[in-house]
C-alpha cells in the first residue's frame, strides 16, 4: 500500500481542536431509525448482472466524481451524470456487442482516504486534510476542515436527495432508452456503513442500505482491518481495490473471505495497478485466483495507479497512461482467459481540463485551468469517450 510521504505536524501545543463534539451516538442512533437507501431486492439485481459479467456476456462501466460534493447531489447534476454513464453505456454497447451495467460512483461518494492526514498552505499554514463532505469541508480554513460527526446526517440526506432524482429518471424515461443506473462508493466511514446495515428480506442475513455497490479502498484492505470485516458481513456485490503492492496470499485470502460461499458475481476486483506495474503484476494475481477467477468480475481502475505531476506541481494523469493501462489489462487478461470485466473510471460531464492527453502537456503553463476536482483529477466527456471506446475494441477481439 502506498506509503504516506512527507507529513507537516504542528508541535502538540499549536494543535487546534480539529474534532467537532457533537457525540456520535446520538448521530448513529438517528442514521438506525432512517428508511434504508437502497432496497435489498435492487442490491441482488446488480450481482444478478454481474453474474452475467463473469460469464463474459455483459460489461460495466462504474464512473463518476472522486469526491462527490453534497451541493452536486441535487436532481440536475446526478441526472446528468447518469446521462453520462448512460451514453458511454451505449457506445460500448453498440461497439463491443454486449449489454453494459451502468454503475454510478455517486449518490454517497462522499468520503476520501488520504495519504497524509495533514495539508500545507502556500502561507506555511497548516490544516488537517480535506476528507470528503461526508467529514469535513474543502475550504482552506481551520473551521471548515474541522471533522463534524453530523455531517454523517447530510451525507443521508444527499444520498437520498440523489437517489430521488435517479429514480425519477429510471421511472419517467425508460421510453427514452435510459438503462438502469446502479450507487456505489467506497465503503471508508464505518460508522455510516455500519448505521445503515438492515435485515435483507429477500435472501435473510443483512445487507448495506446505503448503496448496491460498497468497494473497499486500497488503503483501507487489510486482511485483519475492519473493513473487509464489515464487507463480510454484508450480502451486496462487494468491489476490492487491488493495486501494484498486492501480493498473491493478500488476493486469495480476500477471495477466500468475500467470494467462496457466495454466488458468481458477488466479489469485484477493481485492479489499479498504474501503466508502468500492471503487466509485471497482472498475471501472478490471475494465475492465484485460478479457477475461481471466472467467478469474478475483474475490472479495470486505470485513474488510481497513474497519478503524475506537471512541470508546475499540481496532481493530473495522463490519458495516454491510461489507455495504455486498459489495453494491458486487456491483454493479460485474455492471455489468461479470462473476461475482461469493464471499468471504473473518475469522470464528469462538465467541461474540466483535469487530465491531460500526453505527456508533453505536461509542460504547458496553466494547461489546467478548469481544475474544479476537490480531489483526483477526473477524465472530460470525450477523454472518457476514448477510453471506453478502447476498451470496448479490445473486448471485442
Ligand atoms: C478512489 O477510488 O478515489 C481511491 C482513493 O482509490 P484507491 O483506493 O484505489 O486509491
Ligand atoms: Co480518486
Amino acid at each position: 500500500m502506498p506509503k504516506t510521504a512527507e507529513v507537516p505536524t504542528l508541535p502538540p501545543h499549536q494543535q487546534p481542536d480539529w474534532e467537532s463534539e457533537v457525540d456520535l451516538a446520538v448521530v448513529d442512533e438517528e442514521l438506525r431509525s432512517r428508511r434504508p437507501l437502497v432496497d435489498a431486492g435492487s442490491c441482488h439485481a446488480l450481482r444478478r448482472e454481474l453474474e452475467i459479467v463473469t460469464r463474459g456476456d455483459a460489461l460495466v462501466i462504474q464512473g463518476g466524481d472522486c469526491a462527490e460534493r453534497f451541493a452536486e447531489s441535487t436532481a440536475p447534476h446526478i441526472q446528468a451524470k447518469a446521462a453520462q454513464l448512460d451514453e458511454l453505456g451505449d457506445i460500448v454497447e453498440r461497439v463491443a456487442d454486449l449489454p453494459v451495467v451502468r454503475v454510478g460512483r455517486f449518490a454517497g461518494q462522499y468520503a476520501k482516504p488520504r495519504s497524509n492526514p495533514l495539508e500545507s498552505l502556500p502561507d506555511g499554514t497548516v490544516l488537517p486534510v480535506y476528507r470528503g463532505d461526508a467529514v469535513n469541508d474543502p475550504e482552506p480554513t481551520p473551521c471548515a476542515r474541522k471533522a463534524d460527526a453530523r455531517r454523517l446526517l447530510l451525507a443521508y440526506d444527499h444520498a437520498a436527495e440523489a437517489l430521488d432524482a435517479l429514480f425519477l429518471n429510471q421511472f419517467l424515461l425508460p421510453m427514452a432508452g435510459v438503462s438502469p443506473t446502479y450507487v456505489s462508493h467506497e465503503a471508508l466511514l464505518l460508522d455510516f456503513e455500519r448505521a445503515l446495515v438492515r435485515p435483507d428480506d429477500v435472501c435473510g442475513g443483512r445487507y448495506g442500505s446505503s448503496g448496491h455497490m460498497l468497494w473497499i479502498g486500497e488503503r483501507t484492505r487489510q486482511l485483519d482491518g475492519a473493513h473487509l470485516a464489515f464487507a463480510a458481513e454484508v450480502n451486496n456485490p462487494i468491489g476490492v481495490k487491488i493495486g501494484p503492492t498486492t501480493t498473491p496470499d493478500q488476493l486469495a485470502a480476500i477471495i477466500d473471505l468475500l467470494a467462496v460461499g457466495h454466488p458468481a458475481g458477488r466479489l469485484t476486483l477493481i485492479i489499479r495497478m498504474g501503466a508502468g506495474a500492471i503487466a509485471d503484476r497482472l498475471p501472478s494475481l490471475l494465475t492465484t485466483a485460478g479457477a475461481s477467477a471466472r467467478d469474478l468480475v475483474w475490472l479495470c481502475d486505470p485513474m488510481h495507479g497513474n497519478m503524475i505531476r506537471t512541470s508546475s506541481g499540481q496532481k493530473t494523469r495522463v490519458v495516454a497512461d491510461v489507455l495504455s493501462e486498459v489495453e494491458q489489462f486487456c491483454t493479460t487478461l485474455h492471455a489468461y482467459d479470462v473476461h475482461p470485466g469493464g471499468l471504473h473510471l473518475e469522470l464528469t460531464p462538465d467541461a474540466v481540463t483535469e487530465c491531460v492527453d500526453t505527456h508533453d502537456r505536461l509542460a504547458t503553463p496553466g494547461i489546467l485551468h478548469r481544475f474544479l476536482s476537490v480531489c483526483d483529477p477526473r477524465l472530460d466527456p470525450s477523454q472518457a469517450e476514448r477510453v471506453v471506446r478502447l476498451m470496448a475494441d479490445l473486448v471485442r477481439c
